[in-house]
Order: C-alpha cells, then sequence, then structure tokens
C-alpha cells in the first residue's frame, strides 16, 4: 500500500500522470506531425531482371509481379517508375547457359545483353542513375561469384575478371558499380583500375556486409543462377557475425567505398544500425527477394495485408539506419506514396 503521507517522487507522477505518451499519438494529423522517420521514392533503388528478346515480360513464380522484362519492355517500366518519382535502377541480365562459361567471359562482350541495357537506358534516360552489378555468378557456368579451379573459389584471379567487368559497365554508363561478389580486395582493386582507365566520377556501391543467406532463393530462380555444387559460404558472411561486418566496412571503407551495403536487410537490422553508427557513407540495404516473397505469400493467403507489411518493412529498415533501399517493392511503394 502506498502512504498517503509520504508518497515518492514516483508515486506522485503515477497519480498526477504528468507524461502521457498517448498525447501525441491522439490524431492523423499530430501522429504525422512527430513521425520520426519517412520514406520517399528518392530513397529507393528499383531491380530489374532483364531478358533478351523484344515486347515480352514474364513473371518470376516466387516473385508475384516481379517480371523479367526486354530491354524495351523495361525502358516502358522505368519510365513508368520515373513519373512515380524512381531515379536510381540496377538491372540484372537474364543469362542463357550456352553463353555461361569458366571466367564469365560474357560479362564484359561489348554487345552483352546487360551492357546493350545498360547504354539503352542511358540513351533514352539521360538524367537516371544507374546502379550496375558487378558478379561472376550470372554469367559462371559454375553458378558462383569467383573462378572456381579444383572446386575452390580463387580470389585474386576473380578480381581481375571483376574490374574487367566494372570498366565494361563504366563505358556503358553506369553511374554506380556495385560489386556483389564478397571477394577480398575487390572494391580497391575496382577503385584503382576505373581510375586508371579515366572513370574516377564512376562511384563504388560495395556489398559489404553480404550474408550467405537463405533469403536469395527467388533471386537464383529469375536468373537461374544458383551455384551448380556446394554454398557460397566460403565468401558470403556467417549469418552469426557481427563484428566481422565491421571489419569488412572498415576494409570497404579504407578502399575507397562511396556506399556500402547491408545485405539482406530485415533479419540483419543491427548490422543496419551498427554500420550507420561506425561509418560516414550512406548505408544501403538490399531488402532481398526472400524477403518479398515472404509478404506477397502470406498476403495471397490472407494471413497478413500485404501493402501494410511492405510499408512497416521498409520503415524499419530506415529506422534501423539505412539512408537507401533496394527493394523489389519499390514501384509499389512509390505508389502508395502517391495516394497517401
Ligand atoms: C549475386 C547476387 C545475389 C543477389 C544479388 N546479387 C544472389 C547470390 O548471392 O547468390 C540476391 C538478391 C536477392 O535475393 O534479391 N551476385
Amino acid at each position: 500500500m502506498r502512504s498517503k503521507i509520504y508518497p515518492t517522487v514516483r508515486q506522485i507522477q503515477q497519480d498526477m500522470l504528468t507524461r502521457r505518451p498517448r498525447r501525441n499519438r491522439k490524431s492523423a494529423v499530430i501522429r504525422e506531425l512527430v513521425q520520426e522517420t519517412h520514406i520517399t521514392p528518392h530513397d529507393i533503388i528499383y531491380p530489374l531482371f532483364i531478358m533478351e528478346g523484344n515486347n515480352k515480360q514474364t513473371e518470376i513464380k516466387s516473385m508475384p509481379q516481379v517480371y523479367r522484362y526486354t530491354i524495351d519492355r523495361a525502358l516502358e517500366e522505368i519510365a513508368e517508375c520515373m513519373e512515380l518519382g524512381i531515379q536510381t535502377f540496377a538491372p540484372f541480365p537474364v543469362v542463357p547457359d550456352a553463353l555461361k562459361d569458366k571466367y564469365a567471359t560474357e560479362s564484359y562482350q561489348e554487345n552483352s545483353l546487360y551492357l546493350r541495357t545498360i547504354r539503352a537506358i542511358k540513351a533514352q534516360f539521360g538524367e537516371v542513375c544507374i546502379m550496375s552489378d558487378v558478379a561472376m555468378d550470372p554469367y559462371s557456368s559454375a553458378g558462383h561469384d569467383g573462378v572456381v579451379e579444383n572446386g575452390k573459389i580463387i580470389n585474386d584471379e576473380s578480381l581481375e575478371i571483376l574490374a574487367r567487368m566494372a570498366i565494361a559497365q563504366a563505358e556503358a554508363g553506369a553511374d554506380i558499380v556495385a560489386p556483389s561478389d564478397m571477394m577480398d580486395g575487390r572494391v580497391g582493386f575496382i577503385r584503382k583500375e576505373l581510375d586508371e582507365a579515366g572513370f574516377q566520377d564512376v562511384s563504388i556501391m560495395a556489398y559489404t556486409a553480404k550474408y550467405a543467406s537463405a533469403f536469395y532463393g527467388p533471386f537464383r530462380d529469375a536468373l537461374d543462377s544458383a551455384p551448380r555444387f556446394g554454398d557460397k559460404k566460403t565468401y558470403q558472411m556467417n549469418p552469426a557475425n557481427i563484428r566481422e561486418a565491421l571489419l569488412e566496412a572498415q576494409l570497404d571503407f579504407e578502399e575507397g567505398a562511396d556506399f556500402m551495403m547491408v545485405k539482406p536487410a530485415l533479419p540483419y537490422l543491427d548490422v543496419i544500425r551498427s554500420l550507420r553508427d561506425n561509418f560516414t557513407t550512406p548505408i544501403v540495404a538490399y531488402n532481398v527477394s526472400g524477403e518479398y516473397a515472404m509478404v506477397k505469400a502470406a498476403a495471397e493467403r490472407g494471413w497478413i495485408d500485404g501493402e501494410k507489411a511492405m510499408y512497416e518493412s521498409l520503415l524499419s529498415i530506415k529506422r534501423a539506419g539505412a539512408d537507401i533501399i533496394l527493394t523489389y517493392f519499390g514501384k509499389e511503394f512509390a505508389q502508395l506514396y502517391h495516394r497517401q
């Protein structure tokens, strides 16, 4: 029982309830007034899967409303997204098996689907920002992000190929090259090679903390890029580790990364926060294919409200410290943003 004669400060506060946080939630206007985190279409990077052909698009089974587009269709999609305020796009190529080989040589052929895509986008929309993917796996017959020799992924030999790919993409017009392979030393090596080739102005977005995750399944379906043997654990990170993410970030920062990415996003919000607190570069979060598929699958079953779950996910990723979000929800989010 509390004493009426000698109340503690806490008891007085309880009696009077001077702090009622619910006052700041009492109306929609006040809730908006005190909202701490906002997302706009300018914060979004929108991925696009590109395939050969004309005037075609095919839906990816495990990613409802996400399509592989032929270049002409992709240009139409980009125009629609730009109307909605999205300005940065990340194309990924679907490469036929016949063009894949041990050294991913297709990745830097002048007339490859990917480089034609970059040139076509740049020719039609000069103001668009293109973030291009520097990785061997879509072009590798082994489905790995590095050169495979006797079942092992060889680091330094892979760097040469990544740098060639980055230069070819820069020549085609990429604004940001994004190495997603997790080889050691690639940011520094690519920076040096880009500079020597005269591309000082091309930025590097490092996939800094990319985990060996189960959430990439639908993406590998989309590109048919799953590893043909083994897994990616000798280069992608162990989901159990966060100090290691800080080490990767320190190296990428020192090697000259302009942006640093954490991937996946939702299961790694602590990693996003930690990089945000410890480094000065913009932090990017990749809300990956499996995160997208989970929301869509549950919404299709009527188990959750997909649109609300999407918004809450993106908001949480920003609140955790991401400045920029790469997400398949990009267009749907931008549509919602303009309806609100
Ligand atoms: C590979 C790459 C992957 C993704 C983007 N780049 C898959 C992988 O590492 O196997 C996955 C993205 C997603 O799941 O949305 N360089």
